[in-house]
């Protein structure tokens, strides 16, 4: 669980990465689903917060990649900016949760037990993401496929 990932601005990026990002992301959401049912409280405290820092890492280099693709492939510019702030709100919910306060955008978490808190954090995290995806990523892909990216 533990990798970090580099950014690099000369990266070059296929729009079959988006997707295979894509489905990383929602891996990682139902294997932790599955673990946390196993896990004590202790154990599942432990999971939650490098899960936490493990998806604030994967998700910056997400939208990295999506962005690059944007600036790359000359996406229009408010069909950028809206895709860019919907990225940044949620990242703003995940330094958040990280930093050990609550998130203000779509992650509610309320609970204070750590299996709780994770599967408010999985059920949060999967319904923005699929909203996301089924709007502005696919806007995003129709438009990297009409040239060809
Ligand atoms: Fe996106």
């Amino acid at each position: 669980m533990k990798k970090s990932y580099t950014l690099r601005a000369e990266a070059h990026f296929e729009s079959g990465e988006v997707d295979a990002q894509h489905r990383q992301l929602t891996k990682a959401m139902s294997d932790l689903r599955r673990r946390i049912d196993r896990y004590d409280d202790a154990r599942a405290a432990e999971e939650l917060e490098e899960f936490i820092q493990y998806l604030n890492s994967y998700f910056l280099y997400h939208t990295f990649t999506e962005e690059k693709l944007m600036f790359d492939n000359q996406y229009p510019g408010d069909a950028y900016f809206e895709h860019q702030r919907e990225h940044k709100s949620i990242v703003l919910d995940l330094l958040k949760l990280m930093e050990g306060e609550t998130p203000r955008n779509h992650l509610r978490i309320t609970a204070t037990a750590p299996k709780e808190r994770a599967r408010q954090l999985i059920d949060g995290f999967e319904q923005w993401l699929h909203r996301h995806i089924e709007d502005l990523d696919r806007k995003l892909l129709e438009f990297l496929r009409t040239k060809g990216a």
